[in-house]
C-alpha cells in the first residue's frame, strides 16, 4: 500500500481486505451496502501508532508482559494535558474493553435482580449487559427538545426513580452515544449530587471523552467534587479517539480505594488482568504522540457533519441532524418523513443501499432515527448522502408499492420485527 500522508483523511482505504465488522459483515456483502454504521473510523491511525507497532515487531517475541509505569505515565499526562484532569497512578485499573468495565461493575456492586438506570437513546450494549447479567433495567429516557434539537437528562424523573425504585447503579454515557451531548459541569454536578444522596454508584462510560468539538468541554465525573469522586467509576479508552478499538485496550479510573478493591477482585476472579502487548504499545504511542492527529481528525469530522447537515437542510428540510457536541456520530431525526420506521429502514436498505445504525436499537425513543458514522472520507459521506436523499425523495414523491409489502408482519427486521 502506498504510504499515506498522516493527515490525509480523504483517501479511501479498502477495509474489505480485512475482517472488518463494518465493511465485511454478511449483510453488507450480500446486499452490496455502503456502511456508515459500526463506530470505528475509516481512517489510518496516527503515524506514531503504526511506527510503534512496527518497532515492536523488530523484537519478534510476543510473550507475557505487564503494564509499565511508562504506560501509566502516558495515560496520566494525556488526561492532564488534554482535559486538565489530574489522576493518580493507583486509580488506573486495566480492563480488556469498556463494555467489560460495565459488566465488571455489575458483578462487583450488584446482586441478581438489582436495578440499574440507563438513559436511552443509548449505546445498545447498555441494555444487554444489564439483562444478560440478570439485573433489571430502569429506564430514564433523555428529554428530546424537538425545536432546539437538544437532548437533556430528566433529573426530576431520575430522582423519582432513585427514591421509589432504589437502583444500585447508574450508567452514564459521557459524551453520549448516539445523541452527541457532552454533559456540562452543571449537569454532572446535579447528577452526581443525586447519586450521592440516594446511594447510587455512578458508572460513567467516557469512551468518547477525547472526541469533543470546539465550544464544548469534556468534564470527567471524578473531577466534579470530592463526594462524586468517591462514588463514581470512569471507564476510559483510547480506542475511539485514535481508531484502535480492535486492539482492545481500556481502563477504569477509580479513586475510592474500597470501590477499586472490589472492582479489581472481580477482574481477578474472571482472570481478566492480562494485557494485550500490541494494544498497550499502540495506546502508549497514541497518548504520547497522537494529539495533533486527533485535532486534525476532529476538524475533518466536524466538516463532515456540516456537509451532512447542509445537504439534508437543502434537500430534505424536514429531516433534522442533531448537532453533535462530541463523538463522530450523527443522530438524525427522520420522523417527519411520512414513513414509519420499518418503511424508512426498508427504503434506506433496498433503495439507497446504505447500512446505517437503526435508531430503535438504542431504545424505543430511537424510532424514526438513524445513526450515521461521520468518520469516513468525505467522498464516502457525499456518496451516502446523495443515495439517501435520492431514495427518500423518490419514495416520498411516488409512494411505492413495496410499502404495502411492509404492512405484512416481517420477521426479518431486526429492530422492529
Ligand atoms: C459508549 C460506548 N461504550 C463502549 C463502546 C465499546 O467499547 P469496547 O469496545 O471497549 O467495549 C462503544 C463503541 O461504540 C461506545 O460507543
Amino acid at each position: 500500500m502506498k504510504k499515506l500522508d498522516e493527515f490525509d483523511f480523504d483517501t479511501v482505504l479498502d477495509r474489505r481486505q480485512t475482517d472488518s465488522s463494518k465493511w465485511n459483515s454478511a449483510e453488507v456483502l450480500a446486499e452490496n451496502l455502503l456502511p456508515l454504521s459500526v463506530a470505528d473510523m475509516d481512517f489510518a491511525v496516527p503515524a506514531a501508532v503504526t511506527q510503534a507497532l512496527v518497532n515492536r515487531t523488530a523484537m519478534p517475541v510476543y510473550g507475557y508482559e505487564f503494564q509499565s509505569q511508562a504506560l501509566k505515565d502516558a495515560i496520566m499526562a494525556w488526561h492532564d494535558q488534554r482535559h486538565d484532569f489530574e489522576i493518580r497512578t493507583d486509580w488506573i485499573v486495566f480492563t480488556p474493553g469498556v463494555v467489560n468495565g460495565l459488566a465488571i461493575s455489575i458483578l462487583a456492586f450488584t446482586e441478581r435482580g438489582d436495578r440499574i438506570v440507563i438513559q436511552p437513546p443509548v449505546y445498545p450494549p447498555f441494555f444487554g449487559v444489564v439483562t444478560e447479567n440478570t439485573r433489571r433495567l430502569l429506564i430514564n429516557p433523555l428529554h428530546y427538545e424537538a425545536v432546539s434539537l437538544r437532548y437533556t437528562m430528566d433529573l426530576n424523573s431520575l430522582e423519582k426513580l432513585f427514591r421509589e425504585k432504589k437502583p444500585r447503579l447508574m450508567f452514564l454515557c459521557n459524551p453520549h452515544n448516539p445523541v452527541g451531548r457532552v454533559w456540562t459541569q452543571e449537569e454532572l454536578s446535579l447528577l452526581g449530587g443525586l447519586c450521592e444522596k440516594y446511594e447510587v454508584l455512578l458508572i460513567s462510560d467516557d469512551i468518547h471523552a477525547d472526541l469533543v468539538f470546539p465550544g464544548h468541554r469534556y468534564h470527567p465525573v471524578l473531577g466534579i467534587s470530592k463526594a462524586v469522586k468517591n462514588n463514581a467509576i470512569q471507564l476510559m479508552s483510547p480506542g475511539k479517539s485514535f481508531n484502535i478499538p480492535g486492539l482492545r485496550f481500556s481502563y477504569a479510573l477509580i479513586a475510592d480505594r474500597a470501590l477499586r478493591d472490589r472492582f479489581s477482585a472481580v477482574l481477578s476472579a474472571l482472570a481478566l488482568t492480562k494485557t494485550n502487548i500490541m494494544a498497550k504499545v499502540a495506546a502508549q504511542a497514541a497518548y504520547r504522540d497522537g494529539a495533533q492527529w486527533l485535532d486534525r481528525v476532529l476538524e475533518y469530522i466536524r466538516e463532515n457533519y456540516l456537509l451532512l447537515e447542509t445537504t439534508l437542510a437543502r434537500e430534505l428540510p424536514w429531516a433534522k441532524v442533531i448537532p453533535p457536541e462530541g463523538t463522530f456520530l450523527a443522530w438524525v431525526d427522520f420522523n417527519a418523513s411520512g414513513f414509519d420506521h420499518r418503511q424508512l429502514s426498508y427504503i434506506l436498505r433496498t433503495q439507497a443501499r446504505l447500512m446505517l445504525y437503526e435508531g430503535p436499537a438504542f431504545g424505543d425513543a430511537g424510532r424514526g432515527f438513524m445513526r450515521i458514522n461521520l468518520a469516513c472520507p468525505r467522498g464516502t459521506l457525499q456518496a451516502a448522502a446523495k443515495r439517501l436523499v435520492r431514495a427518500i425523495a423518490q419514495a416520498r414523491e411516488h409512494p411505492p408499492g413495496f410499502i404495502e409489502i411492509l404492512d405484512r408482519p416481517s420477521k426479518s427486521c431486526k429492530c422492529c420485527g
